[in-house]
């Protein structure tokens, strides 16, 4: 089994629209993730598009394509980027049930690299809902550090929630 990662071209941003526009209710609320401020496909599409052109020091945000055997079966954000500094990752398995089988860890694994080399960071934060034990376990293996668990509005797709701070860095 081959797992590899790679930053996701602008014809496969689909999968990313898929995953949320497809996803229960449930599935988002465990995720933290509020369905009203999911953008439309096209505005997400173009936003993205407009996104992928620039410097990676302007990017708001980097997406790597998680694939094993060449197959896409998950894929990684990054933002709140600071170059040279800091950003913020996120972890996702697409299908139910390719989940809790050993593969998140290792692709959360080469994500890191991947952000630290491209982005010649210092730390990379990740904030997991934290009732969400899925995330919370897999950055604990892959190396990540728990800092604190705060109140917070995460990220851009997010609800005011409680969340885990993990951290690594090099
Ligand atoms: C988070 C995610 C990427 C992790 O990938 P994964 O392939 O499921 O994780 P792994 O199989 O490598 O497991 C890593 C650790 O987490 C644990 N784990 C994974 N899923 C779990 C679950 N549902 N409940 C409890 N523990 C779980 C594993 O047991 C393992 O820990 P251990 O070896 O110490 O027992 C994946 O579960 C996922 O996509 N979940 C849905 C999306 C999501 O919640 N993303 C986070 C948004 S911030």
């Amino acid at each position: 089994m081959s797992l590899t990662v790679r930053e996701l071209e602008i014809t496969e941003f689909d999968l990313v629209l898929d995953y949320f526009h497809d996803a229960t209710p449930e599935f988002l609320e465990s995720m933290g993730v509020d369905p009203t401020r999911i953008p439309d496909r096209q505005s997400w599409r173009e936003r993205f598009r407009g996104d992928s052109a620039l410097p990676v020091s302007q990017r708001s945000a980097i997406v790597l394509l998680w694939l094993m055997d060449g197959r896409p079966v998950g894929f990684s954000s990054c933002d709140k980027i600071k170059v040279g500094e800091r950003a913020n990752m996120h972890l996702h398995i697409l299908a139910p049930d390719g989940r809790n089988k050993g593969i998140g860890t290792e692709f959360v694994r080469k994500s890191v690299d991947y952000y630290f080399d491209k982005l010649q960071l210092k730390t990379l934060f990740c904030e997991p809902n934290a009732f969400n034990v899925a995330p919370n376990r897999t950055l604990q293996k892959a190396g990540f550090k728990y800092l604190k668990t705060h109140m917070t509005v995460p990220g851009s797709l997010s609800y005011h929630q409680a969340v885990n701070r993990w951290a690594i860095s090099r």
